[in-house]
């Protein structure tokens, strides 16, 4: 049986202060956190690169959980992963085909990092299956739209769940389920009944400036 994971997004933390929130984090026991990066070509918005992970992976124990919404992952993902990054996170939809999946997944393994995989709202399951014999760390199953924090959860995403998590089962595998977008106390319950174990919550955590209230709210979203 899986741990459930808890992993407070960066997205929504304070950007002239991420040593402060990253030990705000791991004072309120967060599992790890969530290093949102977009390029503002394969998502319309621009947050931070490789060298955020660089700089934070000096700062802190925390896992580091990258997720690249971002074109080109072939070539930057591993990028991440030597900066530091625990977990390169790269969506299907970037990459041209399945075999350059496959080339991600092993090079941002052979960088050091664990790879997992992310689906948009309207990307079917069935486009990531074959991957899962890659041994990846987790599938990310996104519950927003992804490029911006804050924005409503999509119940209707909980199918794809329950799908992806059946997959893992049947397949006897070790891989996480993790969802992101509109994530909170309330959602967190259904994501978890669909099946996902990592829940990833940017604006639902951030909005707690001290780790006894994030504290509190991680530990309901887990438990
Ligand atoms: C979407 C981002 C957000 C962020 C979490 O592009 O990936 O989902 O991590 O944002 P909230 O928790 O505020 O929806």
């Amino acid at each position: 049986m899986q741990k459930n994971l808890v992993f407070p997004s960066i997205l929504s933390a304070d950007f002239a202060n991420f040593e402060k929130d990253l030990e705000l984090a791991k004072n309120a026991g967060a599992d790890g956190v969530q290093i949102d990066a977009m390029d503002a070509h394969f998502v319309p918005n621009l947050t931070f690169g490789w060298s955020l992970v660089e700089a934070l992976r000096k700062k802190t124990d925390l896992f580091l959980d990258a997720h690249l919404m971002i074109d080109n992952p072939l070539i930057w993902s591993k990028k991440f992963a030597s900066a530091g990054a625990d977990n390169v996170i790269f969506h299907i939809e970037a990459c041209t085909n399945a075999k350059e999946a496959v080339q991600t997944i092993r090079s941002i393994k052979a960088a050091g990092a664990k790879a997992s995989i992310a689906i948009k709202p309207k990307t079917p399951v069935s486009k990531i299956a074959n991957l899962l014999e890659e041994d990846l760390f987790a599938v990310l199953v996104m519950t927003v739209e992804p490029g911006f924090g804050g924005q409503a959860f999509m119940e209707n995403m909980m199918p794809k769940v329950s799908e992806v998590r059946k997959l893992i089962n049947e397949k006897k595998l070790k891989t996480h389920v993790e969802v992101d977008g509109g994530i909170d106390i309330k959602t967190a319950q259904i994501a978890k009944k669909a099946g996902a174990n990592i829940l990833v919550a940017g604006s639902s955590l951030y909005k707690f400036r001290n780790p006894l209230e994030m504290g509190k709210a991680i530990r309901l979203m887990r438990k």
